[in-house]
């Protein structure tokens, strides 16, 4: 199959570009598109067989269920049932945004989408493109990260083309996401409400309307084998590049020193932007200052990309601090390392 490429650079003069590629999500097809987080692969979410096709092109488990996305919140009552008033307070603060929100099913919701749960993940995307697709699908699109499974999410056009080239219809070009890790899941389903994933809405952000909200366990420690976990896809090991990466703890002196005496060949090294003189190997990236989270979220998958096209072996990473949007950066390196940690 050839992938198709829409670059979008003006949205009223790239109109006829969405129009096509709406028109292959509403025959059944696959088609990426940006969202401020990552890019999404998007099928008609109320045509099970379109759906399917997703798992089946990411190599995605069956049991791990897919987000809606919808344009705005007066399409919730659509889908989910029982909507409690706090979900409408949630959009209202930050949709459109990267917050999901877990909430009870309709049966008009395919079981494709839910992987056979009786809730269903809801999102609304603060990005123009994504927006003007779905409406002009005229239905909801149901969209996991495009990117093969387990590999790091895709941030650029670029990234997608790598994984799925010729295996999907489309991929809609907007530029670089701004957000650059996926969206906050929330799940309202059932009290007390919980984060199942951290993202680029923080849990002091959610607790303003919330009030104190607790972290699911999975966040910051590997899930035991007899847990049940809330979030499917959290069990998998996730945005890990080819390279095997390493989480390195402890102070930036003893790093490098430890870091320095390995072969510089194979050793990729993922640091914060005043430690780049510390280090002393060929491929040191960094992904922004230690205390600017947003930064890093932004950078943190391309960059582990860019390193493995240097076909390292190892990738020591330096982790931020949990808090704000540093968790989500935190637990995303924590899943891409299968918690792999050097403690120096
Ligand atoms: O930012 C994002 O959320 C991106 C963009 C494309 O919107 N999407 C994304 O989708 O990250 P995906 O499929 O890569 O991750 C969705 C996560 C999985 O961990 C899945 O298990 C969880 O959401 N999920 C989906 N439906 C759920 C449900 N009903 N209950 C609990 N977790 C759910
Ligand atoms: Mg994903």
């Amino acid at each position: 199959m050839e992938t198709e490429l829409f670059v979008i650079n003006d949205i009223e003069k790239d109109h006829d570009k969405l129009e096509r590629a709406a028109g292959l999500i509403k025959n059944g097809s696959l088609v990426a598109f940006p969202t401020e987080t990552v890019y999404g692969l998007g099928a008609n979410a109320l045509d099970g067989q379109a759906v399917r096709r997703i798992f089946d092109v990411k190599g995605r488990p069956m049991d791990n269920p897919l987000i809606l996305h919808i344009p705005d919140m007066l399409w919730l009552k659509r889908y989910c049932l029982d909507i409690p008033p706090e979900a409408y307070k949630l959009a209202e603060r930050f949709w459109p945004g990267p917050l999901t929100m877990v909430l009870k099913r309709k049966s008009t919701v395919p079981d494709e989408v839910t992987a056979g749960l009786h809730t269903v993940a809801v999102r609304c995307p603060n990005h123009k493109v994504a927006l003007r697709l779905i409406r002009l699908v005229g239905a909801p699109v149901a969209a996991p990260s495009a990117n093969i499974s387990g590999r790091p999410s895709p941030t650029k056009a670029g990234h997608v083309l790598y994984d799925l080239s010729g295996k999907i219809a489309g991929v809609v070009d907007g530029g670089s996401c701004m957000v650059g890790v996926e969206s906050t899941i929330v799940d309202l389903s059932a009290k007390p409400y919980k984060i199942l994933r951290p993202g680029g809405v923080t849990p002091e952000q959610l607790s303003e309307v919330l009030g104190p909200v607790g972290l699911d366990s999975g966040v910051l420690q590997a899930p035991k084998d007899s847990e049940t976990v809330k979030a499917p896809g959290m069990k998998y090991r996730h945005y890990a590049p080819k390279a095997q990466v390493i989480l390195l703890m402890g102070d930036i002196e003893k790093a490098a020193g430890f870091v320095n005496r390995l072969d510089r060949e194979t050793t990729g090294v993922l640091c914060f932007d005043e430690e780049i003189p510390h280090f002393k190997g060929k491929y040191i990236l960094s992904y922004g200052k230690r205390d600017d989270y947003a930064a890093q979220a932004q950078k943190l998958f391309h960059c582990l990309r860019a390193l493995d096209e240097k076909r390292v072996k190892t990738i020591y990473a330096r982790c931020p601090e949990s808090s704000g949007v540093g968790l989500a950066v935190s637990n995303r390196l924590l899943k891409a390392s299968g918690y792999q940690i050097v403690e120096v």
